[in-house]
């Protein structure tokens, strides 16, 4: 069986390569990522719903109160969506959404929301 020799290699190879990008796509999933504001332009139609139109301030305060995040601090925005995501703040529909955003999704929504003042 020698031709199944160089083909176990190749095996091989591709799985260390393959750990490889795990592992750089978990080192950059640390690393905080720089939001652009208009990279979230196609990411609010997930959020405009219930948080109204940036500046127009009025959404649904006859159902449940919903905060204002338009001109909101990124940092609070990305920390805000961290602890739904990770369930340590707790309100259903949010926790959804938040699981649903990658972290350059959080960058890109609090670099929006947090440029209205
Ligand atoms: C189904 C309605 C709904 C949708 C859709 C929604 N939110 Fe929310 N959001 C809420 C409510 C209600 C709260 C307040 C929950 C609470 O009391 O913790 C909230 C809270 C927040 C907070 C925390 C605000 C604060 O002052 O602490 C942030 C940040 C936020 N939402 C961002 C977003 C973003 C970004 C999106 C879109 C990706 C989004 N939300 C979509 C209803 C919604």
């Amino acid at each position: 069986m020698k031709l199944r020799t160089p083909l176990m290699r190749t095996f091989a190879a591709l799985a260390v390569m393959a750990s490889c990008v795990i592992t750089g796509q978990a080192l950059a999933a640390d690393a905080a990522p720089v939001g652009d504001a208009k990279a979230a332009l196609d990411k609010t139609s997930m959020c405009i719903g219930c948080h109204g139109i940036p500046g127009y301030k009025a959404s649904f305060p006859e159902v449940y109160h919903v905060p204002m995040i338009a001109g909101q601090n990124a940092e609070y925005i990305v920390a805000a969506l961290k602890d739904y995501a990770t369930g340590a703040r707790s309100f259903p529909t949010m926790e959804a959404i938040a699981q649903s955003l990658s972290a350059q999704d959080m960058a890109d929504l609090a670099a929006y929301y947090s440029s209205f003042k």
